[in-house]
């Protein structure tokens, strides 16, 4: 999706993949530093240790302490993360709101993590995180409370009866059929939101489709953040919808 939007804005560059290894890291930097490499993505499992070889950070890669997004500046290497804004954003194109509305988050990973946080900031009016461990829901719980003293936030299973939004923020359904909300939470929620983009429907989306309640799946939120941090490296706003087009070609090949 890079490629094509730098050829449809005239900018003579190319996106390209790296297979690196963690001893590989500040040699590569150097490396690109050298040349004329503008920016690129860092993906599992450097978002957290790529930080020390950076020179600055954004607000909210320090917040998150993760960067899946670094742009050469005069500066330095600046590390963003482009996560939870392109969650935010994948939303807004969605015409969902977070801002008032009570959350349900499954999972406390790193994904889990950046989506709490950017809800929280937007304003969210009450946050739930159930996970599998229930003690890495509680840290998280911690960290959102410490940010946005405002946004309850809670980690056991919701007694009242509506959520607005349900979000599956772990990997349960990507390798197989699990799905990891029950039928009763699925029923109570008004909206839900898997991560997941591959399969495109998953089994908690066929059960959301079978209980007629409005869904989508995460093709979006990967494609907000790859147009937020296009968005970062070139200064000029991302042909989404060409970007869009050319992720599913290749997320979805028939
Ligand atoms: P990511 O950075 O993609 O979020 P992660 O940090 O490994 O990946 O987090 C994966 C999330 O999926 C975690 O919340 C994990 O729960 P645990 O914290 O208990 O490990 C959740 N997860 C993965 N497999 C799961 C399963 N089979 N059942 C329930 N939760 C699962």
């Amino acid at each position: 999706m890079h490629s094509i939007a730098l050829q449809e804005l005239g900018i003579n560059a190319v996106y390209l993949p790296f297979l690196i290894s963690e001893d590989q890291l500040p040699h590569l930097l150097d490396a690109f530093y050298l040349t004329r490499v503008q920016g690129f993505n860092i993906t599992l499992p450097f978002k957290e240790k790529i930080i020390p070889f950076l020179d600055t950070l954004s607000e909210e890669a320090k917040m998150l302490q993760s960067v899946n997004t670094v742009k050469k500046t005069e500066e330095g290497w600046k590390g963003y993360n482009t996560d939870g804004s392109g969650f935010i954003r994948s939303l807004a194109a969605n015409d969902i709101s977070v801002t008032g509305k009570k959350v349900l988050i499954i999972g406390a990973g790193g994904a889990a993590k950046s989506i709490a946080i950017s809800i929280a900031m937007v304003g969210a009016s009450e946050i739930i995180i159930l996970n599998r461990s229930r003690d890495k829901a509680d840290v998280l719980a911690a960290m959102i409370s410490q940010i946005s003293s405002s946004t309850p936030v809670s980690t056991s299973t919701p007694r009242a009866h509506k959520i607005d939004i349900t979000i599956n923020a772990t990997s349960v359904g990507m390798k197989d059929d699990s799905s990891p909300l029950s039928d009763d939470l699925i029923k109570r929620s008004e909206q839900i939101i898997d991560i997941i983009y591959n399969p495109a429907q998953t089994t908690l989306l066929k059960q959301a489709a079978a209980l007629s309640i409005p869904r989508m799946n995460g093709l979006d939120m990967l494609l907000y953040q790859g147009v937020e941090a296009f968005e970062i490296w070139t200064d000029r706003k991302a042909p989404v919808e060409l970007m869009r087009k050319s992720l599913m070609a290749s997320v979805y090949p028939c």
